[in-house]
């Protein structure tokens, strides 16, 4: 790749990418949608679990890696929020704030405070170290290379998700295994190291622009739902294909009920990407609060997270899903409701029918 020079990729440190038996990994979803069972469900039917960390502390992944270790021997991964500096304008929060009162009362909630923290990043990252898992990826930003070179000295493999090709040479050039490679129909944040410009570039076009400049396994995530979508994502220089919102209505994901029946409801056929949840850019069904604060919701994660978390958490509660943060990709109505060992095996028999065919 052309930000690195032979002398400066000896210098890097490497770990081996473990390629699952088939070419399933469970994005990682943070937000409770992502949990223990769900991760080793994915692992035990051959393809690859994640663990997502972002919103959780230390001592809770800790907790989760220990329950995912308890369901399944094979290997899995855990997902970081790479913590970004955000430094709103105090009137811009205060005006949001204002704005969503009155949905927050209606809902018998008050806005939180908004506030900047880093995800507890630094003791997650000491918790990954002293008690190491195979994968560990990157979302929201570009891993520090020294955090890459500690990792894989305790034997980790490290993924870092892009949504461009500066981003994919910036992660290659920290070292990372191999690159998660996010298209425009990803349901939840975009991954971007910078939230400025909305990133529209669909997976496949994608995949062929990265796989130009990188010798780095791919994974490819957005609007892969079956296994027509994953041969696509290979097709296109993908060694495995990163699914999110095909698991969320599976019977082991922590995903509001409300959220997984609106997934298939045709009232909600439309997805968008918004600030107006968190403050940075993420796909999701389009709702009443989305329509009612996108276009005033300021561009500050995550103070804007903090300032509507106890309003979607009243939601949440009450099944209002017109209120809700409904993260979900392009392709979420062929989401399926069955256990996801079996969204897995599906995939699979699939993939090997389509290669006896020599399709
Ligand atoms: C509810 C939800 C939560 C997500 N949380 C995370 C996360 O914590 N970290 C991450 O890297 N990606 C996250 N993503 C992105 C997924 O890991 C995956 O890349 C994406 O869902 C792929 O697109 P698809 O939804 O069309 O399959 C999330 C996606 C959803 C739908």
């Amino acid at each position: 790749m052309a930000a690195s020079s032979p002398n400066e990729e000896s210098t890097l440190s490497r770990a081996e990418f473990p390629l699952p038996r088939v070419p399933v990994i469970l994005g990682p979803m943070a937000g409770g949608a992502g949990t223990p069972a769900l991760a080793a469900a994915v692992s035990n039917a051959g393809g690859l679990g994640f663990l997502a960390a972002g919103y959780k502390n230390a001592a809770k992944l800790g907790e989760q890696i220990d329950q995912l270790r308890q369901l399944t021997s094979a290997d899995f991964g855990v997902n970081l929020f790479v913590p970004e500096i955000d430094e709103p304008d105090p009137a811009g929060v205060r005006a949001y704030r204002e704005r969503i009162s009155t949905t927050a009362h209606e809902l018998g909630a008050e806005p939180g405070d908004p506030l900047w923290t880093d995800d507890d990043w630094e003791a997650k990252v000491a918790l990954l170290l002293a008690d190491p898992v195979p994968v560990v990826s990157f979302t929201f930003g570009c891993p520090p290379a020294d955090v890459v070179s500690s990792l894989h000295d305790v034997g980790s493999a490290v993924v870092g998700t892009v949504t461009g090709v500066a981003e994919a040479e910036q992660a290659q050039a920290a070292g990372v295994d191999a690159l998660c490679v996010q298209g425009s129909e990803a349901g939840g944040h975009q991954a971007s190291f910078n939230d400025a410009e909305e990133r529209t570039t669909p997976l496949v076009d994608l995949l062929t622009a990265v796989r130009r400049r990188s010798s780095l396994p791919l994974i490819g995530a957005g609007g892969v739902m079956n296994a027509e979508h994953v041969r696509a994502v290979l097709d296109a220089g993908a060694v495995a294909a990163q699914l999110g919102t095909a698991f969320l209505r599976a019977a082991e994901s922590g995903a509001n009920p409300g959220h997984k029946d609106a997934l298939v409801d045709p009232r909600y056929s439309e997805t968008a990407v918004t600030r107006a949840f968190s403050g940075r850019r993420a796909r999701g069904l389009v709702n009443s609060f989305m329509r009612e604060h996108d276009a005033q919701a300021p561009a500050n994660y995550p103070h804007v997270h903090y300032l509507t978390a106890p309003l979607r958490a009243a939601a949440g509660k009450a099944g209002d899903i017109d209120r809700l943060n409904l993260w979900a990709g392009t392709r979420h109505e062929l989401a399926e409701a069955r256990p996801a060992g079996e969204i897995v095996a599906a995939v699979a028999d699939r993939l090997a029918t389509q290669s006896d065919r020599g399709q």
